[in-house]
């Protein structure tokens, strides 16, 4: 073999074995391997060498270099899992007696009020329904008593599907029919779920709110069933005794219709601004299912009465937590949406 060649061999052998770090590696690598590196230098020894030796002096450098490559790729292998044996060992033990801070995530006003609810009417007898959000014109207006061209659709414009006949629901009261088809009489269930108006939005005025539908079906349903079932939730909502009044209200699905009002919680009826000095809160308009209803559920109207309410889940949860603007609830800002807790 060529004395230079072994000479270069035995120094990198040498000083191999005294690398410890990554970056020494690196550094040995361009003394070596670099292109002024010994092996380059090596290389261009070549022209020097008689002719008849030149061949077996190339394959010799040519040996070398790949041994050279392969001890540098090993050594920085072993360097490496060095290093990281080195880092798992120094590692701190995990201390689970430790303080921590990890913020918890908290539920929005909305499910707050939605939760409150269902437990209130599931102790009940009522079931809790879902239902799509994306609805055809049958379910949201016609099965209703809401035919095309009916005056009761203007007040409830959506956001159409370009797939033929589906919107976005604009109430809840649109599940109300397939809830019949899938139970029939006697039915108890309330569906809480989220509404979509094409409207502008302000203070009052939301495009994306949520409501609770409920309906009571069975033989001999009244009025006052009605009426007992809205003031006995209502007073578990907010933890008192509520008064509750029924007046008149429009609604094509019911009849009678009424708009439920109840007596202000902060001036007992006195008076005072939240209540526009009138001493009453409209809460929830309801009434008893009108009898088309009934049919297009498939349901005998002679044998089965039943009542059905709309609560404004997000016009409550603004009552009960105080606030004033109905766009908080949409703002995903936790500033003020995290703190909202049921007590
Ligand atoms: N769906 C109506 C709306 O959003 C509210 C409503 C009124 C629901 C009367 C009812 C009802 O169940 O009986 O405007």
């Amino acid at each position: 073999m060529n004395s230079k060649v072994t000479e270069i061999k035995a120094l990198f052998d040498e000083k191999l074995a005294l690398v410890t770090t990554s970056e020494q590696v690196e550094e040995l690598r361009v003394e070596f391997m670099g292109k002024k590196g010994s092996v380059a230098a090596l290389m261009s020894e070549l022209k020097n060498v008689p002719n008849e030796e030149k061949k077996a002096f190339g394959q010799e450098v040519n040996v070398l270099k790949q041994e050279i490559e392969t001890k540098i790729a090993e050594k920085r292998a072993a360097i490496l899992e060095a290093e990281q044996q080195k880092l798992i060992d120094s590692a701190e033990e995990y201390d689970e007696s430790l303080p921590y801070d990890i913020k918890t995530g908290s539920y929005h006003p909305i499910t707050l009020v939605q939760r409150d609810l269902e437990r209130i009417f599931t102790s009940m007898g009522f079931t809790i329904e879902n239902y799509s959000e994306i609805v055809d014109d049958y379910h949201c207006f016609e099965a209703l008593n809401i035919p095309k061209h009916h005056p009761a659709r203007d007040m409830q414009d959506t956001y159409y599907l370009s797939t033929e006949n589906q919107l976005l629901k604009t109430h809840t009261s649109a599940a109300q029919n397939a809830i019949m088809k899938k139970y029939g009489a006697p039915l108890r269930a309330i569906f809480p779920g989220r509404c979509f108006r094409n409207e502008s939005t302000d203070a009052c005025h939301e495009n994306t709110f949520f409501q609770m539908e409920g309906i009571m079906i069975d033989k001999d349903i009244s009025i006052s069933n009605l009426i007992y079932f809205m003031k006995t939730m209502l007073s578990e909502v907010f933890q008192k005794d509520v008064t509750v009044r029924l007046r008149p209200g429009f609604f094509p699905f019911v009849e009678p219709g009424f708009e439920l009002d109840i007596k202000c919680l902060n001036c007992g009826g006195e008076g005072c601004p939240s209540c526009k000095n009138s001493g009453w809160l409209e809460l929830c308009p309801c009434g008893m299912i009108h009898p088309n209803v009934l049919a297009h559920g498939g349901i005998d109207s002679e044998e089965y009465t039943g009542f059905a309410f709309g609560l404004g889940l997000t016009r409550l949860a603004m009552m009960k937590y105080g606030v004033k603007d109905i766009r908080t609830f949409n703002s995903g800002s936790l500033k003020s949406l995290s703190q909202f807790k049921n007590e």
